[in-house]
Order: C-alpha cells, then structure tokens, then sequence
C-alpha cells in the first residue's frame, strides 16, 4: 500500500513539473543560497529551475555563440553596468511584469531587465585616525581634492562596480570635469590601484590608507566572520560613509536579471523574476547577500543595518546610464592612468 502511494506522488510530481515545465537560469552570481531559493520556487510552482553558473565573460559568450540555439531563459549578473552591456549586445528582449514594475522603482528597471536587490558604493574611513565629523558633507567629486593626497585606495578600473560610479559621474558632471577628477583621483592613490573590494576595506584597516571606496555588502560580509576571523577584526575598524548626501545621494547599483532574446520559456522566466521579488525571497536574499532590499518593507540584514538605512540614496541618476557611459568612463580612467 505504501509503495503505492509512494508511486502514485512521485507520478504527481513528474506529472506537475511537466506540465509547469522549467526555467534556465544563466547566473553569474555565486551563491550557494541563490539555489536553495531556487528549490523554495519549484517546491510553490512546480517549475523546475535549471542553473549553469559561471562567470560573466564565459556565459555572455556561451549565451551569443550559441544563439537561437541557446537553451538559457534569464541572465541574472551583478551590476546594472554590466546588464546594461548585455542589452547593448542584443541578449535581452523586451519583458513586462506588471508586479516588476509595481515593485522596483523606476530607476532600478528597464524593459529589458529588472534590478533585484541593491548596492551602494561608499567610502570607509577608520573611525580612530579619521573622525566622521572631519567628512561631514564629503562627496566622491571631493575625493580629488590634493589635501587627500596618498591617502585614498581603490581597485582598478577593468572593475565593472568603478566603471558605473565613474559613469555616473559623466552623466552627472560631464565627460571634462570626470576625466579632471579621474586625473586628480589617481593623483591622491595610496598605492597603486590592486585587489578586491575586501582588500580596499583592508587597507584602511590596516592604516595603509585613509579612505577607501568599496560597496556595501563586502563590509557586512566581512562582519559576519566567513571571510575568517582576521577579515572581521579588521572590519571592525572601519566604517561606512555615504558620500553626496547634500545633492543627489550615494552612488546605488544593482543586482538583476533579465530575460534572454532566444528564451525558450519566457513566461517561466518572468514567473521567476517576479517570485525574487517576493517578502520571502527579499528576506533570504538580502540576508545571505547583505545587499539592500529592492521591496520595500523587507528589512536589510542587520550587519548591514547598523549603518544606518535612512541614507540618501542616488535616485536621480537612472542605473540604465551606466551602461550607456561604460566604454567612456574606462577611456577617462586609463587616460587617467588609473591602471
Ligand atoms: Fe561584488
């Protein structure tokens, strides 16, 4: 009798996921949690979720050689920078959600790809040599300024996360005063520009430099003691500023995903997207990510809450810019000598 049952649910289940199907999901991004909540998706809707993760560079190419071919229904990446670049190459097709659009506000999405959680790019300072007081009202703008001079660090300009804040800065200030801001920028580095986000953190810990710019989640990450017990002392010497809060806020940026111009299963696709942007798939996200929420209501994991949520985030310049500007801001960058 109970092999019976047995057989008879297991045929329900072959019988459901056939006919909801399935969805394939290129990612980029790689996080074991990402896959767990992938199974809560299958487990409410039957669709079941096919993931090849790997790098940008390696799916973008897999995903454009292998055409009208191509199997994958959604490209989920960090960086509107990058996304934006995607679209450039014909990846995406238009999609429409009317759920997407009530959820993410207006500067975090596009027709071709929705923003799913948020980042910021900020500046960290060691709270014992640097008291905050000394850079109340501190813009990114004023990281040129030569009284900083061989104290600021940051990492290379081939890094999609400095490519969109420098993009930013184009479409805010104009191409000429972002190439003599570049220039006096890379005039006030520590060092070189080297290493990870992590390791700009590290640099001001270490004392090595006075300011670091660095996205947001890296600090919480380092909190939270699984980059090691070293990483989170070191952490715990530093602190987050949000630059720009007397004009148009802190540089925000995006995790996201888009839907494939070839997608064999779109409507699964934006099934999921819109499931991503649920309470419960905000929480589980934000919580093994430390980024912020997209939804609002969902609170931001509380290593990264303790900084404070109420500051201004830039929502005046639209995410979709930063691809646009890309390929100037790189050019700006290397004339710069920012290697
Ligand atoms: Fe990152």
């Amino acid at each position: 009798m109970k092999k019976i049952i047995i057989t008879i649910s297991a045929l329900l289940l072959i019988t459901s996921s056939l006919l909801a199907g399935e969805v394939n999901v290129f990612s980029s991004r790689h996080y074991d949690s990402d896959v767990q909540l992938y199974k809560k998706f299958t487990s409410q809707t039957g669709i079941k979720v096919n993931v090849v993760s790997g790098k940008d560079k390696a799916l973008e190419k897999r995903i454009l050689e292998e055409g009208k071919d191509s199997k994958a229904d959604l490209y989920i990446t960090s960086d509107a920078g990058r996304l934006g670049a995607a679209q450039a190459k014909g990846m995406f097709q238009r999609s429409s959600s009317s759920i997407l659009k009530k959820k993410i506000p207006s500067n975090f999405r596009t027709s071709y790809w929705y923003g799913i959680a948020k980042r910021a790019r900020v500046i960290y300072y060691s709270p014992e040599r640097t008291p905050a007081s000394m850079l109340n009202g501190l813009r990114y703008e004023d990281l040129a300024d030569p009284k900083y001079k061989g104290k600021v660090v940051i990492r290379q300009s081939n890094n999609v996360y400095n490519q969109s804040l420098v993009a930013s800065l184009i479409q805010n200030n104009g191409s000429k005063k972002t190439a003599e801001w570049a220039k006096g920028l890379v005039g006030n580095f520590a060092r070189p520009a080297k290493g990870n986000d992590r390791a700009q953190i590290l640099a001001v810990a270490a004392g090595e430099a006075d300011l670091a710019i660095a996205n947001t989640y890296y600090l919480a990450l380092m909190l939270s003691g699984k980059k090691g017990a070293e990483q989170k002392a070191a952490a715990q010497k530093v602190k987050p500023f949000f630059p720009n809060q007397n004009d148009r806020g802190t540089h925000m940026n995006i995790s996201g995903g888009g839907v494939l111009k070839y997608a064999p299963n779109k409507a699964n696709a934006i099934k999921l997207l819109e499931f991503l942007l649920t309470d419960e798939a905000q929480e589980h996200i934000v919580n093994n990510s430390y980024e912020y929420p997209m939804v609002e209501g969902v609170k931001a994991n509380e290593l990264i809450a303790q900084f404070g949520l109420n500051f201004k985030q830039d929502q005046k310049t639209k995410v979709s810019s930063y691809g646009k500007k890309q390929a100037e801001a790189l050019k700006i960058m290397m004339q710069a000598g920012w290697q």
